[in-house]
């Protein structure tokens, strides 16, 4: 890396931990993020030569124009925290009852705030334009990214790169996959309707308990049985109610669950699989069912130029050990997937786990924490993309 984004970087590395920190201490839910939008885009007006803009009340959009011309490539942070009440003690824990920066995302905004403080003192050098993505509501469906696209931060975007901290790899190994690297994740909601009656007479009722363990079990046999062995997917049932009593068999039951799966055929075969199944039961036993459907994150797909630019910055700025390449991608989701069904992107893994700082405890977990040390990690990560392309 140039010997003036090493020294910018080295000058900035302070403020980048205490702006995670201040996140840290003020996590809000997703759609929610008002304060946190309006302490980022507070942060970057003190920056010089951006243009900063409020897609919604909770997303801010920075855009730095280099001297020169040339394409316009974008960085995206995602902004929001979870409902976890945090169990660390650290002196910035959580003063937001109940929320908890537990996936890392207050890393993430601090890491692309340094990035657009660096890479604005090399404006009069870049050949082209950056946009710094502050992304609302990255943990729930339908997700801020649908949002943004729809108010058009991908226009004129030749490129998006996403960085996530990842305790699974150690601190200063970077990772990710090639081509797709995360799941897709639909929900599915099912009501069975029977007719209730005496659980001692039985034959006098359709019982929707009995035919709703059927269908469970059916489920499963949708991925073993109809689908390809080699397309996998993750079908899961994870709510079952039935409301009735130790002698009442209840009118209906509701099932819930998720579909994931990194294959788009099988994201458009199961639902009609699914309802082939409820048709042959239901009519079986004379109950009736409705399905509904809620697509949710598509299926994340890194593209080959933009893996090939993420490799190259990564093996020359931080050294070839640094790179982890994921032989498979992972069955959690992701909705930096919905810039990628738009434009070329590639999302990478900072490692951030360290063992002797007990930063090894997985995202989304109350004891999760962070290696800070992988702050700069991200920042160099972000301006080492745009040296190689801009610069
Ligand atoms: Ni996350």
């Amino acid at each position: 890396m140039r010997e003036n984004l090493t020294a910018l970087l080295d000058k900035i590395a302070p403020q980048v931990i205490a702006w995670r920190r201040h996140l840290h201490a003020n996590p809000e839910l997703s759609f929610h993020e008002q304060r946190t939008a309006d302490y980022i885009a507070q942060q970057l007006a003190a920056i010089k030569g951006l243009s900063i803009s409020r897609p919604t009340p909770n997303s801010v959009v920075a855009d730095l124009t280099g001297a020169m011309p040339g394409p316009c490539y974008a960085l995206r942070a995602d902004i929001d925290a979870l409902p976890i009440e945090e169990l660390n003690d650290e002196p910035f824990r959580s003063t937001n009852p109940g929320v908890m920066h537990a996936c890392g995302h207050d890393a993430h905004s601090a890491m692309l705030l340094g990035a657009a403080w660096v890479l604005s003192h090399v404006q009069p050098q870049l050949k082209g334009s950056v946009r710094f993505i502050f992304q609302h509501a990255e943990e729930v469906p339908p997700g801020g990214a649908l949002d943004l696209i729809e108010k058009g931060v991908l226009n004129d975007v030749a490129m998006i790169f996403g960085l996530h901290v990842f305790p699974n790899i150690p601190t200063h190994s970077i990772g990710f996959a090639e081509g797709v690297f995360s799941a897709s994740s639909d929900n599915f909601d099912i009501v069975l309707e029977g007719k209730g009656g005496h659980g001692s007479m039985p034959h006098l009722s359709c019982d929707p308990v009995v035919l709703g363990a059927e269908v469970v079990l059916k489920l499963q046999q949708i991925v073993s049985r109809r689908l390809d062995p080699l397309d996998k997917a993750v079908l899961t049932v994870a709510s079952f109610r039935a409301e009735g009593g130790y002698n009442v068999i209840p009118d209906s039951v509701e099932l819930a669950g998720t579909l994931r799966t990194h294959s788009a055929k099988v994201r458009e075969q199961v639902p009609v699989l699914i309802k082939e199944m409820l048709d042959g039961l239901t009519m079986a036993q004379g109950a009736r069912y409705t399905l509904k459907w809620t697509k949710g994150y598509a299926i994340g797909f890194n593209h080959p130029d933009a893996c090939r630019i993420a490799e190259r910055t990564v093996t020359v700025a931080m050294g070839e050990n640094t790179l982890q390449k994921f032989p498979n991608p992972m069955f959690g989701s992701e909705d930096f997937s919905s810039y990628q069904e738009k434009v070329p992107g590639c999302f990478l893994f900072i490692g951030s786990g360290n063992p002797e700082k007990g930063t090894t405890w997985s995202v989304h977990n109350p004891r999760f924490k962070l290696d800070e040390e992988a702050l700069q990690v991200g920042v160099k990560t972000h301006i080492s993309l745009i040296e190689q392309l801009l610069l």
